[in-house]
């Protein structure tokens, strides 16, 4: 897609019970019947908490001394390809070469084709406070021409809450994922807020989930290159190759914070935000932090 030629911003519709848009669901028949193999990787995350970020640390644990091309040339959304998108003529999952596939998803985890639980693949997923990823999810919707107009923020604040989002409500995601660690155990699941605070000590539960074991010297490398200000700058991470994105509204790699949301929300809407949130969060054992 040209810059030119872009289509009208899509419209949510009720999909299965879910908020979704075409460009997610099109492709519904041949990602469902996804071949996945027991070395795959899937990275899953609810939009905005961070999925380039695990992405990018993926990507650079598995292929940075191997393939040093790959990190100069090809775009994040190549290297680690989503499973869901429909670009027509363009199947990037099915094309990739590497081992193991490093594959990113949205879906809210009823949607996870079976052949990944079949083949018992590893899964990493990511979640991010509610406020900081609404915030996040504001700006993207403002730039990403392809997604729904998120019109004023106090009516995106309140579509938020209501669950009437592109891949659903943030509270079912982060929750049926959260349970869904009681009957599948090669998931790990991590938090936007504890890499942001110790992103050293992340990376080395994430390589003792995936089986690796980099020394202490390649802990400290990997955490340094993966710092918000190092991806901003680097043009195969911070999308600034991508079509459909308007980097004058607002750029992909924003601000990278938690906490922002003390910027955008009211004291009325915090108040309203913290009761509702009461009521849907239930489950004691799944906490954020929305400061560190
Ligand atoms: P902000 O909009 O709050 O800045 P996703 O990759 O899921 O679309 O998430 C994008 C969010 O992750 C953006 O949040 C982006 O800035 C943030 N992000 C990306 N890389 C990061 C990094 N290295 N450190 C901190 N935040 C990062």
């Amino acid at each position: 897609l040209e810059k030119m030629d872009l289509p009208p911003r899509s419209k949510l519709f009720d999909f299965h019970g879910v908020s979704m848009i075409p460009c997610f669901t099109d492709n519904w028949e041949n990602y469902q019947n996804f071949q996945a193999r027991p070395d795959d990787i899937l990275i899953a995350t609810y939009p905005k908490a961070g999925t380039t970020w695990v992405s990018y640390i993926l990507d650079l644990l598995y292929f940075r001394e191997s393939l040093e091309d790959r990190l100069t040339t090809i775009p994040i959304y190549e290297r680690v390809p989503f499973l869901e998108i429909c670009i027509p003529g363009k199947d990037l999952v099915d094309n990739l070469t590497t081992s193991p596939r490093l594959i990113k998803t949205h879906l809210p985890v009823q949607f996870v084709p079976k052949s990944f639980w079949e083949q018992n693949c590893r899964i990493v997923y990511m979640a991010r406070n509610a406020k900081d990823n609404m915030v996040s999810f504001f700006h993207f919707d403002r730039m990403n021409k392809v997604e729904p107009d998120p019109g004023e923020w106090s009516s995106f604040f309140q579509r938020f809450l209501d669950g009437k989002m592109v891949f659903g409500s943030w509270y079912d995601h982060v929750n049926n994922w959260w349970k869904k660690k009681e009957s599948y155990s090669n998931l790990h699941y991590m938090f936007f807020e504890d890499l942001v605070e110790n992103t050293g000590h992340e990376i080395e539960k994430l390589c003792s989930f995936l089986g690796l074991s980099p020394s202490a010297e390649e802990v400290e490398r990997l955490s340094s290159s993966v710092q918000f200000d190092n991806m901003k700058k680097d043009k195969m991470a911070n999308y600034s190759t991508a079509p459909v994105m308007d980097f004058k509204i607002s750029p992909f790699m924003r601000k990278g914070k938690v906490g922002d949301w003390k910027n955008h929300f009211t004291v009325a809407q915090n108040e309203a935000f913290d009761e509702d949130y009461k009521k849907k969060m239930t489950d004691p054992t799944l906490q954020f932090r929305t400061e560190v």
